[in-house]
């Protein structure tokens, strides 16, 4: 029993981290280039997207406190994050962190769960970018069969001259005294264009981590423009329209219809947790401490900079977009490009569309390289076979692990619905997060004697916190989705006993030194 519990001594993981050999990842990144790594991962399809469907179906103008209440945990979190970054600079993110403190079988259940965060988060918005493609050519008069451009299953109908999913355009086609039933329907097969924007993402990525990152800073900068273009933009139409902006925020916490999660608090809660999606990415960060030239100082930079920056960013958004629209009209798949439309700048709609496309494409592109480093991280310790580990020798990525994850990736954004799989992201996220948060607490009890470059102030208050408020979040996202995360967990186990547990490097050290099992903890 003692042996689930085996913890990775610290010391090996920081020789680990020192490791310079030609099997090593390349240390070429910087604090801009982190903070940026962070900014690219974040804003994503949660601002681009999910601000609309949060404020329509579950807030309202309320959803600024859904940002800030998920970005407070982010920040007790980041602050946990940050410490153990610091402290043990290396690939695995969380599960390498929960490996040195709270033992394998929670270092196994946590790099299970990062793919729910990072594979499943890149289809999420692989799916995304795929709405925004379609919608940005269809200006041009480029069009493609509906049967090819959403996942598998998805009912769309062909509504105003152009084919949307009827989950979306329901309301407004009833709404215009239109039976749904009588437009013509296609029933999707295959969303080929999400399949296929992973399968570029996961090409450059194999070509190397200096070039990903210098490809990101340049669409980072395109990204942040953009949405800073939209809050300047409709900041100063607010203040011309004050009148509009104060009646569309009455009420500003819209009462609840009797259900849960549907306005008033709870609908907070709920728009907190949906809404939380748009913070995943910080963590990302955390990843590349081993490609960073100066872990110790740079990753707290490198995470809690990029988070400053996107909840200012989003909170300004949210704000102006509920003000300057009534949140019943935003339950669209571009919400921003509504906002702007509505303020009557004609080529704002453009600039959001390309902004979203460009934008998207560098959140896939950091989820896809966390998932790798955490595969080649679990790999190097035995849980995964060797192969994941390989380092190609020209390029010093993780190539093997690169394209297998894109591959599955790539087949999930295809096939599976972006609601579930978002759903799926924010509860598997929150839960690492819970762990990492428990894992500091722990840690500081166990070996208060470490060297911490950066340490996450007020323990035990601040990770008692971030537990809580990520369970609440947890709590709110409903039982379908705790039903699939739990059957993520059992394949997870099933895997653990079956393959990892035998091959573990720290089980056969352990084995080999006979060490008596009382000696595990530190
Ligand atoms: N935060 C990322 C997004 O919003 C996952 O797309």
């Amino acid at each position: 029993m003692s042996k689930l519990f085996a913890t990775k001594p610290l010391e090996l993981l920081m020789v680990e981290a020192s490791d310079e050999g030609h099997h090593s990842l390349k240390r070429a990144l910087g604090p801009v280039n982190l903070v940026s790594l962070g900014v690219g991962a974040i804003i994503g399809a949660g601002i681009f997207v999910l601000t609309g469907t949060t404020a329509a179906q579950n807030a309202g103008p309320a959803i600024v406190l859904s940002f800030l209440l998920a970005a407070v945990a982010c920040v007790f979190c980041g602050l946990c994050y940050a410490e153990f970054a610091s402290l043990i600079p290396i690939a695995g993110s969380a599960y390498t962190y929960v490996y040195a403190t709270l033992g394998e079988i929670f270092a196994w259940i946590i790099g299970w769960d990062l793919i729910l965060e990072y594979a499943f988060g890149a289809a999420t918005v692989a799916s995304g970018w795929s709405g925004y493609l379609v919608s940005f050519l269809r200006d041009f008069g480029i069009t493609f069969s509906p049967e090819w451009t959403s996942s598998r299953g998805e009912v769309m109908v062909y509504y105003n001259e152009h084919w949307v999913t009827l989950d979306q355009a329901k309301d407004a086609i009833k709404a215009a005294g239109i039976d749904p039933q009588s437009l013509p329907t296609v029933t999707a097969s295959f969303n080929l264009i999400a399949f296929l924007v992973v399968l570029v993402v996961t090409a450059i990525l194999v070509i190397g981590i200096k070039e990903s990152a210098n490809l990101n800073s340049a669409i980072v900068i395109v990204k942040v423009s953009i949405v800073l273009m939209f809050v300047g933009i409709a900041g100063i139409y607010a203040l011309q329209h004050t009148d509009l902006v104060l009646k569309n925020w009455q009420p500003f916490i819209p009462p609840n219809t009797g259900k849960f999660g549907e306005f008033g608090w709870s609908g907070i809660l709920r728009g907190a947790g949906v809404i939380f999606f748009a913070y995943i990415g910080f963590d990302a960060v955390s990843t590349a401490a081993q490609e960073a030239r100066n872990p110790q100082k740079d990753m707290p930079i490198g995470i809690l900079g990029s988070l400053a920056i996107c909840t200012v960013l989003y909170v300004l958004v949210a704000g102006l977009l509920t003000g300057i629209v009534h949140y019943t009209t935003l339950n669209v798949a571009a919400p921003v490009a509504i906002g702007i439309d509505a303020i009557g700048v004609r080529w704002g709609g453009f600039m959001v569309k390309v902004g979203a496309i460009f934008g998207l494409g560098t959140v896939m592109l950091v989820m896809l390289l966390g998932q790798s480093r955490v595969f080649y991280s679990m790999s190097r310790d035995g849980l995964l076979p060797k192969i994941a580990g390989a380092v190609h020798p020209r390029f010093r990525t993780p190539w093997i692990s690169t394209i297998v994850v894109g591959f599955f990736v790539a087949l999930f954004a295809a096939l599976f619905p972006i609601e579930v799989l978002g759903h799926l992201v924010s509860i598997g996220t929150l839960l690492a997060f819970v762990i990492v948060s428990a894992g500091i607490w722990v840690l500081r009890r166990r070996r208060p004697d470490l060297p911490r470059p950066f340490k996450t102030p007020w323990v035990p208050f601040v990770p008692i916190m971030g537990i809580i408020i990520s369970l609440g979040m947890m709590v709110s996202l409903g039982k379908d989705t705790w039903l699939r995360l739990i059957v993520w967990l059992i394949i997870g186990f099933v895997v653990y006993f079956g393959y990892a547990r035998k091959h573990s490097r720290v089980q056969a050290a352990r084995s080999a030194a006979q060490v008596p099992p009382t000696s595990s903890r530190h």
